[in-house]
C-alpha cells in the first residue's frame, strides 16, 4: 500500500474566498490522502471546509471566485491546480466523479434517464446509440435497479429519492473512475433507504477497486462505512487516522467534543452535535489553534498552531493537531 501512488493526494492546502473588505479562509493548510480502493470520510461541524475541499479536488469552485494561496492538489499523481481545463474535463468522471446530495441538481428533469446516461456513456467512450443503452441498462442494474428498461425510459421526477440516487451513483461509476467523491450523498433519504443505497455504493467501489472520499455528518455512517477518517474544523484537519481508533479514542478535544455530544452513541442518522460556542470568524482566522475559544484544555501554549503530528507509533497516518492530545482512552461510548 505505501508503494501504490494515492487517487487522490491534498497537501497543505489554503484557499480563500475574495468578499468585500477582505477576504474568507475556506481552508488553511489541508493534508488529505486517499489510496486506490480505500473509503476515506470527512467530519466535521458545517463550515468546517469538507465541500471546499472536495469541490476542489475536481477544480468544481466558481472560476475567478476563490484563490489558491498555498499547496498542492494532485488526481492519480497529476496536478490539478495546474491543468488546462480541457484536461480537466477530461479527469471529470475518468479519475474521479462526484456524488451530490440532491440528485435532482445533478440530473437534469426534462429529460429521460436513459438519455442523460447516454450522453454521458457517449462522451467518454466510443459507442453507438444502442451500445450506450445496453450499457446503461447494465449501470442501472449493477445498483440493483428492479427495471432498468423502464427506468430509461422515465424522467428523474417519476423516480423515488432512493432511485434516483441510484440513478446518480450509476452514472458516476460510468466512466469506472479511480475515485468517487461523495458529498452527504444521502443525507435526504430516510434512514434505511440511505443504508441501501450506501451499502450498493461500497459494494460497488469494492467491486471495481474504486475509491470513495466520503463526507458526512453522520458519524454512525462514518463507523459502518469509512476505512479512515480525517476530522475537520475551521478549514484545518485536527485528527486522522483508521475509523475505529478515531471514533473509539479521539485525541483531539474537537472530536471528543463530536462523539460525546452524539444523543445515542450508534444511532443512525445521529448529526454531530452542538459543541458550545461557534465556529471562529474565518475572515479573521485564529493566530493559533483554531479551536482555541471553544475548548477546555486551551492555555497559553494553544496560542501558536499546533502541527498534526503522529500520535502512534505503527500507525503513522494516525495524526493529530493538538498541543494537549487527551489520553488514548475510550469516550464516553463505543462506537465499533
Ligand atoms: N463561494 C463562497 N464564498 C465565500 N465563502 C465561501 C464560499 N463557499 C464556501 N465559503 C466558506 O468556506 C467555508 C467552508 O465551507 P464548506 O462549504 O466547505 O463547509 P462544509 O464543511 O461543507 O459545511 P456543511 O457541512 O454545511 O456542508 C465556510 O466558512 C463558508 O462560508
Ligand atoms: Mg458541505
Amino acid at each position: 500500500m505505501s508503494t501504490a501512488q494515492p487517487v487522490l493526494e491534498i497537501r497543505d492546502l489554503s484557499l480563500e474566498f475574495p468578499v468585500f473588505g477582505g477576504a474568507v479562509r475556506a481552508l488553511g493548510g489541508v493534508g488529505l490522502r486517499v489510496m486506490p480502493g480505500e473509503i476515506v470520510g470527512v467530519v466535521g461541524e458545517s463550515g468546517s471546509g469538507k465541500s471546499v475541499t472536495a469541490m476542489a479536488a475536481l477544480r468544481l469552485l466558481p472560476p475567478g471566485g476563490y484563490r489558491v494561496t498555498g499547496g498542492t492538489l494532485r488526481l492519480c499523481g497529476e496536478d490539478v491546480l495546474a491543468a488546462p481545463e480541457a484536461r480537466m474535463r477530461q479527469w471529470r468522471g475518468r479519475r474521479a466523479a462526484m456524488i451530490f446530495q440532491e440528485p435532482m441538481t445533478a440530473l437534469n428533469p426534462t429529460r429521460r434517464i436513459g438519455d442523460q446516461l447516454t450522453a454521458v456513456l457517449r462522451a467518454h467512450h466510443r459507442l453507438d446509440r444502442r451500445e450506450a443503452l445496453l450499457r446503461a441498462g447494465a449501470l442501472l442494474r449493477d445498483m440493483m435497479i428492479p427495471d432498468p428498461d423502464r427506468t430509461l425510459r422515465a424522467y428523474p421526477f417519476e423516480l423515488s429519492g432512493g432511485m434516483r440516487q441510484r440513478v446518480m451513483i450509476a452514472m458516476a461509476f460510468s466512466c469506472d473512475p479511480a475515485l468517487l467523491i461523495a458529498d452527504e450523498p444521502t443525507t435526504a433519504l430516510d434512514v434505511t433507504v440511505q443504508r441501501q443505497v450506501l451499502q450498493l455504493l461500497r459494494h460497488r467501489a469494492r467491486q471495481r477497486g474504486a475509491a470513495i472520499l466520503f463526507i458526512t455528518h453522520d458519524m454512525a455512517v462514518v463507523s459502518q462505512f469509512c476505512d479512515r477518517v480525517y476530522v475537520m474544523y475551521a478549514g484545518t484537519v485536527v485528527e486522522q487516522g483508521p475509523t475505529g481508533r478515531v471514533l473509539n479514542a479521539p485525541r483531539h478535544p474537537y472530536t471528543r467534543g463530536l462523539l460525546d455530544g452524539l444523543p445515542e452513541r450508534a444511532e443512525p442518522g445521529a448529526d454531530l452535535a452542538a459543541i458550545p460556542g461557534r465556529v471562529p470568524d474565518m475572515r479573521r482566522p485564529p493566530q493559533g489553534c483554531v479551536f482555541f475559544d471553544r475548548c477546555a484544555f486551551a492555555d497559553e501554549a494553544c496560542r501558536r498552531p499546533p502541527e498534526l503530528r503522529s500520535v502512534a507509533d505503527g500507525v503513522p497516518e494516525r495524526r493529530v493537531a493538538c498541543w494537549h492530545p487527551l489520553a488514548p482512552g475510550p469516550a464516553a461510548g463505543d462506537m465499533r
